[in-house]
């Protein structure tokens, strides 16, 4: 079986189900805060990207629940910034501007698609689109409406996964569903390859920066609640499947792992692409 990933770019899905609330992106960011080897944060390493100074307009596209801007960020840049968070999910918008409210000087939250943002041409100094393109279903017209938003010398941070990224964790659950879970990868919807071709028609620069990084993972519960809160499951799963007995299994591999290793290991393959303007 070879699952076609649909729900990738279906913003239906993606705004009702998928990204409705925090929920599921937040069982998700648990894991990375948790286990991720690399001491530096990668929020803070990610916006660090973006040379932010003092009285820009900034940007967040596909912001989910504003974990760019609530981590640490009054430690690392000037408060007195413009800060627009953008999200196709009300409740996301509705939860960035609520853990971002206080750390800048203007902010405003905005419901709205990627591919039509509802701003005039040059209206932002840099503009953040972090793990979203492959959830856009033309990510031509995002990149293009994005280039348009910006100013001429603007800086875009745009963050993808590689199609190593996770594997592990998808390779266990292909094996235990005898499934073949290829496509589980954001990379197979639009990943580095596809980014860095697109990028590069659109912007003036463009540099790939990789963030090296992996998961030890010590907790076997919050890593099933990891795969739960995923698209990865929810048009593969041939409705027969016992999904209680797949969990027992996953989580006794997972902590004989833990027992011989001290953590079940999972490799990381995420990029950040700096384009100018
Ligand atoms: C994986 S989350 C990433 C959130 C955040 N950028 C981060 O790095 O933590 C993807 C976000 O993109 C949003 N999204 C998906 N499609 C979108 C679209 N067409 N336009 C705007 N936002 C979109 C989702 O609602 C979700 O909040």
């Amino acid at each position: 079986m070879s699952p076609q990933p649909t729900f990738w770019s279906n913003p239906i899905y993606l705004r009702t189900e998928q990204y409705r609330t925090e929920d599921n992106l937040a069982d998700r960011q648990r894991i990375h805060e948790l286990f991720s080897t690399n001491p530096q944060n990668w929020m803070v390493w990610v916006l660090g990207m973006g040379r932010v100074q003092a009285g820009q307009k900034l940007l967040d596209v596909g912001c989910g629940n504003g974990r760019l801007w609530s981590q640490n960020f009054s430690v690392k840049h000037p408060a007195e910034l413009d800060v627009t968070l953008l999200d196709l999910s009300r409740g996301m918008v509705e939860t960035a501007v609520s853990t971002t409210t206080g750390r800048v000087a203007h902010l405003s939250g905005v419901e709205a698609d990627a591919m039509a943002l509802p701003f005039p041409a040059e209206a932002f100094d840099r503009v953040f689109a972090n793990h979203m393109l492959y959830h856009v279903p033309s990510p031509t017209r995002a990149i293009a409406e994005i280039w348009r938003v910006m100013h001429f010398g603007g800086r875009l941070v745009a963050a993808l996964n590689g199609p190593a990224h996770m594997r592990e964790l998808w390779n266990l659950i292909g094996q235990l569903l005898n499934l073949r879970l290829a496509t589980v990868s954001s990379a197979v919807a639009f990943g580095p390859l596809a980014a860095s071709a697109k990028l590069r028609v659109q912007f003036k620069r463009v540099t790939k920066h990789p963030f090296d990084d992996s998961l030890r993972v010590t907790d076997a519960d919050l890593l099933w609640k990891y795969v739960l809160s995923t698209n990865a499951l929810r048009e593969m799963l041939p409705p027969e499947t016992d999904l209680h007995s797949v969990e027992e299994e996953f989580k006794a591999i997972v902590n004989r792992a833990i027992q011989k290793d001290g953590y079940f290991f999972i490799q990381k393959e995420v990029v950040a692409f700096v384009c100018e303007k």
